[in-house]
């Protein structure tokens, strides 16, 4: 007899649920996205965003339960991002699951965010081991390795700034709206790579590092404003995506060169981008991307992280629980 598990997250700016079964059979899937009202503003508040999260938590559990024309005591399982994100926003999602436990006496499954990032690709096929997974988020770029199912190692990751963060800062210099990165994917379509920019950490690390690369961009555009020169937008957006095609392309080359892998998972918000899985693509036949809705955060990569480790018998189980808004993709919960 398949489980149903209600799916909740509330990590950053999406307020979003989910009913999935044990079978990864989808029955509702509701995401709240605060994104426009965040556009003016260049980046999430995080007080704005967790009391939106309290204005729309209620309406997108009610919209979850009618899409799956269930009640909330058919469900077996609450699986709930519990970190890492913004410490208010988590809390809200967090409450509500917590509550909902405590009345109606479902068992609580604690969801570490990074984690559900790499299962968003697990919806139609399962994942294939050993796996490499690079996660491109707004708050992440970390590169995991997975040698069995749910056994998470963190080979590399950003020492600064996350590359979605990048995408976001210099769509801001560029005067462009937040999020950066689909309208710096759009620009760059129609320009040609005239820029020169440097590509950071080419070294046999496996960490990320965009902040000079940030930096060189200020530096240029500062420059060009100074010799009072326009700055071609379409080109510069063109020269940046190239950059960090050939970061990210290079990062996971020397990734092969080092673990012995059979499939790659890229996930995250940036994964969507057209112009990096066309690269990554072109160089790796065993690479997959999750479809766009599953790529930003979402409740379904909740669910779906939550069936693996049901189906593999590895799903920890709590009563109560509280907001980790630090912990990284190695974080695993105790039976305790
Ligand atoms: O995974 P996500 O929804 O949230 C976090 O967990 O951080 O990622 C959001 C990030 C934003 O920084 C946004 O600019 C970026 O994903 N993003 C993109 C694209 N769509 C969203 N970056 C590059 N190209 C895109 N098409
Ligand atoms: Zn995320």
């Amino acid at each position: 007899m398949e489980k149903l598990i209600l799916a909740i997250e509330t990590s950053c700016d999406e307020t979003a649920m989910c009913i999935i079964d044990t079978n990864k059979k989808v029955y509702a899937h509701v995401v709240n996205s605060q994104a426009q009202a965040f556009e003016s503003l260049g980046g999430v508040v995080p007080e704005l965003a967790s009391r939106m999260h309290v204005d729309n938590i209620f309406y997108v559990f009610l919209e979850t339960l009618q899409q799956a024309n269930v009640t909330i005591q058919d469900i077996d399982y609450i699986a709930v991002t519990t970190g890492p994100g913004l410490i208010g926003s988590l809390l809200v999602g967090i409450n509500f699951a917590n509550s909902l436990a405590l009345l109606y006496n479902i068992k609580l499954i604690p969801i570490n965010h990074m984690q559900a990032h790499i299962y968003a690709n697990s919806l139609t096929t399962d994942l294939i081991y050993p796996h490499l997974a690079l996660i491109i988020s707004g708050g992440h770029s970390d590169l995991v390795y997975l040698d069995k199912p749910l056994h998470f190692q963190l080979i590399g990751q950003t020492l600064d700034d996350a590359l979605g963060e990048t995408y976001d800062k210099i769509a801001r210099l560029l005067g462009l709206s937040y999020p950066g990165g689909p309208i710096i994917e759009k620009k760059a379509q129609l320009g040609t790579c005239e820029y020169q920019l440097p590509m950071p950490k080419k070294d046999q690390s496996l960490d990320f590092s965009f902040s000079g690369l940030k930096a060189a961009c200020y530096n240029l555009v500062n420059h060009l404003k100074m010799k009072q020169q326009d700055i071609n937008i379409n080109n510069f957006c063109a020269s940046f995506q190239n950059t960090i095609n050939n970061i990210l392309l290079y990062k996971l080359q020397l990734a092969l060169q080092q673990y012995d892998v059979k499939q790659i998972s890229v996930s995250g918000g940036v994964s969507c981008n057209q112009s990096i899985q066309a690269t990554l693509k072109a160089h790796f036949d065993n690479i997959i991307f999750p479809n766009k809705a599953l790529s930003t955060d979402n409740a379904l990569m909740v669910g779906l992280l939550a069936v693996n480790y049901l189906n593999n018998n590895q799903a920890i189980f709590k009563k109560q629980l509280n907001a980790l808004p630090n912990i990284n993709v190695e974080y695993q919960w105790d039976k305790n």
